[in-house]
């Protein structure tokens, strides 16, 4: 993971077919996030690619997330294949006959991030009915079916922003990719409208560029338009960085860390080298997304300063009844 939003799922479908082994390890050298898969079945889109099998070996080569992107006509019939294929996202076409929702219950069901793709003609209406079930919002900025297309201006600037709308029920996770022509050239322009997820395909494997540069170039490109397209010139915030939201003993901790977790924030709790309770042990401090920070204070500022304080009546009864325990060696 590095710094900065912006985040790169690089597409294979214009690598070299016969050897994706090698592929995938040079877009993970090259510090590609995620891998982005292009299923299509030659009958929803005209192209045919890969499928569930191909993907279970790319699986065995690669710690990064896979994102399928299923160009196929029925993905709820073959659903499981990709699930057992260990695919980390599963995003399928709006525009699919099969009934919908169902379909994203079960990637949901199997604990994998659900998403739904929109061609350049669907209106991002069309995702209203589904939004509680998404956890991605796929925008085509290309006719699906070939890499190396040219990039739909018209497209992203109709669609990216509504596309966050969607997603504006979770508080933390939701995620935007814009897939389809996204190169050096467009990374400002789709990172001023807030994506989170660009894909990038055929820009990644052009010969004469070093894959690596093209990779920071695109990132930091992105991350200039949304400093300056959004954020009004302040520099984002980098998506992986955490912040300490307070610091509680083991078990008050372990109650609060549930409470913020089921409002759909991640909380990581890790024992601090702060303050060490009359049991001996220290405070564990609960770490949330820096992205998050301010909604995280907004939802549950009040709960920490009574959390805060029944800490102290904790540690305070604890010595009226048990004095003070020393701590172990190592604290
Ligand atoms: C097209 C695919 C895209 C494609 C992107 O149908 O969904 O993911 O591979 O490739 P480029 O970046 O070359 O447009
Ligand atoms: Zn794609």
């Amino acid at each position: 993971m590095s710094g900065g939003r912006a985040r790169i799922a690089a597409s294979i479908l214009d690598a070299d077919l016969s050897n994706l082994a090698y592929a995938v390890r040079r877009l993970e050298a090259a510090g590609a996030d995620r891998i982005h898969l292009d299923v299509m079945d030659a009958h929803f889109v005209p192209n045919l690619t890969f499928g569930a099998k191909t993907i279970s070996h790319i699986r065995k080569r690669t710690e990064l997330p896979l994102d399928a992107h299923l160009m196929i006509s029925e993905p709820g019939r073959y659903l499981d294949q990709y699930l057992d294929a260990g695919c980390d996202s599963i995003t399928f076409h709006v525009e699919v006959e099969e009934a919908i929702a169902p379909i994203l219950r079960r990637i949901r069901a199997a604990g994998r991030a659900a998403g739904l793709a929109l061609r350049p003609v669907t209106a991002p209406d069309a995702l209203r009915p589904y939004e509680e079930l998404l956890d991605i919002v796929m925008v085509m900025t290309v006719e699906p079916g070939f890499g190396g297309q040219v990039f739909m201006r018209d497209v992203a600037k109709e669609k990216l922003l509504a596309a966050r709308d969607l997603l504006s029920h979770k508080a933390y996770g939701g995620e935007v990719h814009v897939d389809g022509g996204v190169n050096r050239e467009t990374a400002e322009f789709v990172g001023a409208l807030g994506v989170d997820i660009l894909v990038v395909g055929s820009a990644l494997f052009t010969k004469g560029r070093d894959m690596g540069r093209e990779v920071r170039l695109i990132k930091a490109l992105a991350d200039e338009g949304y400093q300056y397209g959004l954020n009004n010139g302040v520099p984002p915030i980098p998506r992986d960085r955490m912040v300490t939201f307070t610091s509680l003993p083991k078990p008050i901790a372990r109650r609060f860390t549930d409470e913020i977790e089921a409002g759909g924030i991640p909380v990581v709790m890790l024992r601090g080298d702060g303050q060490i309770n009359p049991d001996g042990v220290r405070d564990y401090d609960l770490l949330v997304p820096a992205t998050v920070e301010a909604l995280v204070v907004e939802r549950h500022g009040d709960a920490r300063a009574s959390y805060l304080r029944e800490a102290a009546e904790w540690r305070e009864a604890f010595i009226r009844e048990r004095g003070v325990i020393a701590p172990p060696s190592h604290p």
